[in-house]
């Protein structure tokens, strides 16, 4: 499958190494070309013979599946400024919408990042997903040898499918959390990991994971 990931930080990169080791094409936007050729390159050796473009903000959107990998205000101005261009269109939303003391959440009580960016792109089927998992967790693929869980909410059945699956050509579990409403409980829990990481000392390398 064709994806394309709009960032090239951490999470670009936590994404786009599950995304190649999948054996899908990856089309990087990002502002900073240098940086996005930096990091095709790190993928390509990764993973060699994977199939890494680049492209420029306005560009790369033909992808029929887009990730959203910026910071919460970032993604929603980019849904506004691209709303056209992401109609049809599969839209992930790996966003923690973290207040500015990174002990909270910046969204209004009783809505989520996720439908937020949903209300700015009526015309696109927005799936939370990702958000939960920490980008360096992302880029190994597993904690202590367990292969990740990667919750996955959406109101689209067929966005879903499609990102669920995406997840498991990646090497890692996903889990069906329910309507895009459960992005609220998804937020919280990531904004619980992240606490717990200084008091802890996890170095962002700890993973939230259902056990039965
Ligand atoms: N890091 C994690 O472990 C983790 C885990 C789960 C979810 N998330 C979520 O994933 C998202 C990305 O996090 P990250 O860790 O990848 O952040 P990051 O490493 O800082 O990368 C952010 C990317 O967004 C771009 N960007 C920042 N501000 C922008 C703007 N105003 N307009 C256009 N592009 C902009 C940056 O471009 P430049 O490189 O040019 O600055 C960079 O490519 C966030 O919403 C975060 O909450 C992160």
């Amino acid at each position: 499958m064709d994806i394309t990931i709009v960032g090239t930080g951490n999470m670009g990169r936590g994404i786009g190494t599950r995304l190649v080791a999948g054996g899908h094409n990856v089309t990087l936007v990002g502002r900073d070309l240098d940086k996005a050729e930096a990091l095709a390159g790190t993928l390509r050796s990764g993973y060699p013979g994977a199939r890494v473009t680049v492209a420029k903000p306005g560009e790369g959107l033909t992808n029929g599946l887009v990730v959203l990998a910026l910071p919460y205000a970032a993604a929603l101005d980019f849904a506004r400024t691209n709303a056209t261009a992401l109609a049809g269109k599969t839209i992930v939303d790996i966003t923690n919408p973290l207040n500015g003391s990174y002990d909270g959440l910046a969204t209004d009580p009783g809505t989520s990042a996720a439908e937020t960016l949903a209300v700015l792109l009526p015309d696109s089927r927005v799936v939370k997903a990702f958000n939960t998992t920490f980008a360096g967790t992302l880029v190994a693929g597993n904690v202590a040898g367990q292969p990740l869980d990667v919750f996955v909410a959406a109101n689209d059945d067929a966005a879903k499918a499609a990102v669920l699956q995406l997840v498991a050509d990646g090497g890692l579990r996903g889990i069906d959390a329910g309507k895009l409403e459960r992005a609220r409980q998804l937020e919280g829990l990531a904004l619980l990991g992240i606490t717990l990481q200084m008091p802890l000392g996890l170095g962002f390398q700890s993973a939230w994971r259902l056990v039965a």
